[in-house]
């Protein structure tokens, strides 16, 4: 079996009154493409926002590779790549900015350090390329002008590009035409084959039965299953994200 990549020991949080996550155990080996699915309010986003550092948990631990994660900064460190479900891109700077936000590319020539854009805007090109977005055609473009679905593909070039043992992605093809959706369920499978861990939150069934090697349901806070899911049909699944008989 391949190596333990993120380890989740008794997560806990609550939003005042509203318990968010209770008693979460979970770990994602190399390779592994984990589905986290749930109904709306489960705590999919709050468990994917813990795991990448942006929130902290009440109670519980996350590891990766072995090492504690508990900042944004430490996910960085530890090579954790994410696609937020509210996509976190900043509006005003280009397509090639927010690709290297904080990862900015530095020209040094003596005592002198330049940020390398010509450079910048060849990756950027080339990783949005990757991706199949041919209706993108200048990096240097302002996020604020793109469409829906320009701007998912974006957090996704960005969240792979950078990292490095696991990806986090928060319903990444929620807003994109099918072609796309293709694309990145592509790039989701190449990531993994690369050796990387992934924890896809996405509520196309059909897609994740198909794609990943374990499907875990949260149900109000809690893991209500944690199953591979070969004969899974998407009715079960639904059966048990809700909780009926
Ligand atoms: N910042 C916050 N402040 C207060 N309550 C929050 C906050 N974030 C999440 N919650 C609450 O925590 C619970 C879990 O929310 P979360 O966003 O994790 O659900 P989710 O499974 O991602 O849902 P969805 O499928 O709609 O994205 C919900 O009851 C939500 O109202
Ligand atoms: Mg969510």
């Amino acid at each position: 079996m391949s190596e333990e990549v993120l380890t989740i020991t008794d997560v806990g949080k609550s939003f005042g009154a509203v318990t968010a996550l209770r008693d979460v155990n979970l770990s994602v080996r190399a390779g592994e493409i984990v589905a986290l699915l749930g109904d709306n309010g489960a705590g999919k986003s709050t468990l994917m926002n813990i795991i990448c550092g942006s929130h902290a948990a009440d109670v519980g631990s996350v590891k990766v590779k072995g090492e504690s994660l508990s900042s944004l900064a430490d996910a960085r460190h530890l090579g954790v790549g994410v696609v937020y479900q509210d996509l976190a891109l900043a509006p005003d700077l280009s397509v090639t900015e927010n690709l290297f936000l904080g990862n900015e590319l530095v020209h040094r020539f003596g005592p002198f350090a330049f940020v390398d854009r010509p450079r910048m805007r060849r990756e950027a090109t080339r990783a949005i390329e990757h991706l199949g977005i041919s209706t993108l055609r200048d990096v240097r473009l302002p996020v604020v002008s793109l469409s829906g679905g320009q701007r998912q593909v974006l957090a996704v070039a960005r969240a792979m590009k950078w990292a490095k043992h696991i990806i986090l992605l928060d319903e990444p093809t929620a807003a994109l035409g099918p072609k796309q959706v293709g694309i990145v369920l592509d790039s989701i499978k190449r990531a993994a084959d690369q050796g990387l861990g992934v924890v896809l939150v996405s509520h196309d069934i059909p897609s994740v039965l198909k794609l990943a090697d374990r499907v875990v349901v949260l149900r109000h806070g809690t893991i209500a299953a944690d199953l591979p899911p070969a004969g899974l049909t998407v009715s079960e699944v639904v059966t048990v994200m809700v909780g009926e008989d």
